[in-house]
Order: structure tokens, then C-alpha cells, then sequence
């Protein structure tokens, strides 16, 4: 049985005071003893300690946005692994797709990532999705299949405990579009299939698959009724409590009926 997973990515937005304001919250609507779902927030790098401070204690878990591949040394503005367990991650978010699409990542370094985090114990969300003209051109599939091969090169089915993949179709981040739940759905049941043949069944009935674009209060709990569809990785709506708290409610709603 998968539980639900509802995760905050808050991008380059807030600041100290509204990180703190929101972190607290979400902790406030998220018992440590919380027992239906999964809670995690993802700030930017200056307010990981301040949001980890204000969600100790509660059920929300902390998650950084990125991470650099190299455990240390010469690279200027870049933050490793080790740092981000040292101030309290439990996640970090790989391969999402303004890492991609607006930073130039590639699947290769997007893998070295993926590898590196998972080396220093933190847990990977690592998001896979196409463009509006892959998905017209009838590449979604391909698409996901060459993003989820090539970031999880290497990584085992042990490693696999560890890793959680975000859909997020690019043409629905941000845009106010979401993805149907069917086509959401069918996506997930892809990623699901891809997952059972690169690796086994176990590994694909146990990997949650969460789904990321445009996700709001109206919409979560219709997308996690779809059988593949294990949580929401939520941007513009994770930056309102009154937005995300009721989110949250929604998964726990869908996981106890
Ligand atoms: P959005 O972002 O909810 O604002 O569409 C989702 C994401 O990028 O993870």
C-alpha cells in the first residue's frame, strides 16, 4: 500500500519571515504522529534551517530544491549532499523541469545528482515530464521513458526505496492547465509499466508516483483517486497555507475513504 505524499515546492519564492509563516502552517495541520500521509516542503537553500525549525516536531518533512553532484571543494554557489543532511533534508528534488528546461540540466548530470544524494542518505523526488510539442508530436512516453532511463542509470533496486518520481507534464507547470486525471492517470500507469520492466514488480507497485502541474485545492483529491497516482508535488498552491493545508486534508480524505 502506497501512502499518499503531498509535497511543497516553493521554488525562488518568500522570504524569511513568509518562509517561517507558511512553514508553521503546514506544521500546524500535520500531527508528528500523523498516520494517512506524507507532508514534505521544499524552500530555498537560506531558509532550509529557519522551515526545518518550524516543522520540527510536526509531520511535515524538509526537502531541498537541488543539489550539486560533488561532495566538495572548488564549486562556486553550489551546495552538496552532506550539507543539505547536515541541516536537516530528508528530500531533495531532482530533474525538475526548470532544472531542465530554463538551467540546461541533462539526464546525464541529473543522474550524478541522483546518485550522489542517495550516497549521502537523502531521498530523491526526481520529476520527469514533456513539453506541450512532445506531447502534440505523440512523444510523451518516449519522452518520460529516455528522462526516467538516463537519470536512474545505476541506481538499484535497493536505491529505489529511497526514490520517489514526480509526472509533471511541463506544458501544466505554472500555467494554470492541469492534466486530466485520465491523462495524468495513463502517464503514471507508463511510468508504473517502465518501472516493473526496468526493474520488477516489487519495485513498481512500491515506487509512489506523484503528479506535479497545476495542482489546487479543486483538483488534488479527483487526481489522488486515480489508481496511479500517489500525491502531488504542488508549486503556485504550496505557497499559500490556505491553499496547501486543504491539499493536505484532500490526501488524507482520499487515503482513509
Ligand atoms: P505548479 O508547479 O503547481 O505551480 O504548477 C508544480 C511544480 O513545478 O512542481
Amino acid at each position: 500500500m502506497r501512502r499518499l505524499f503531498v509535497a511543497g515546492n516553493w521554488k525562488m519564492n518568500l522570504l524569511g519571515a513568509s518562509a517561517k509563516q507558511l512553514a508553521e502552517g503546514g506544521a500546524a495541520a500535520v500531527p508528528a504522529d500523523e498516520s494517512a500521509i506524507d507532508a514534505l516542503v521544499c524552500p530555498p537553500y537560506p531558509y532550509l534551517r529557519a522551515v526545518g525549525g518550524a516543522v520540527d516536531g510536526s509531520g511535515v518533512q524538509l526537502g531541498a530544491q537541488d543539489v550539486y553532484h560533488e561532495p566538495e571543494g572548488a564549486f562556486t554557489g553550489e551546495v552538496s549532499a552532506d550539507m543539505l543532511v547536515d541541516v536537516g533534508c530528508g528530500w531533495v528534488i531532482l530533474g525538475h523541469s526548470e532544472r531542465r528546461h530554463v538551467i540546461g540540466e541533462t539526464d546525464e548530470l541529473i543522474n550524478k545528482k541522483v546518485a550522489a544524494a542517495l550516497k549521502a542518505g537523502l531521498k530523491v523526488m526526481l520529476c520527469v515530464g514533456e513539453l506541450l510539442s512532445d506531447r502534440e508530436a505523440n512523444q510523451t512516453e518516449a519522452v518520460v521513458d529516455a528522462q526516467l532511463a538516463g537519470s536512474l542509470e545505476g541506481v538499484s533496486d535497493a536505491d529505489m526505496a529511497q526514490v520517489a518520481v514526480a509526472y509533471e507534464p511541463v506544458w501544466a507547470i505554472g500555467t494554470g492547465v492541469t492534466a486530466s486525471k485520465e491523462q495524468a492517470e495513463s502517464a503514471h500507469a507508463h511510468v508504473r509499466n517502465w518501472l516493473a520492466g526496468r526493474y520488477n514488480s516489487e519495485v513498481a507497485e512500491a515506487t509512489r508516483i506523484l503528479y506535479g502541474g497545476s495542482v489546487k485545492p479543486d483538483n488534488a483529491a479527483e487526481l489522488m483517486s486515480q489508481p496511479n497516482i500517489d500525491g502531488v508535488l504542488v508549486g503556485g498552491a504550496s505557497l499559500k497555507t490556505d491553499l496547501f493545508v486543504p491539499i493536505i486534508e484532500a490526501a488524507r480524505q482520499v487515503a482513509t475513504s
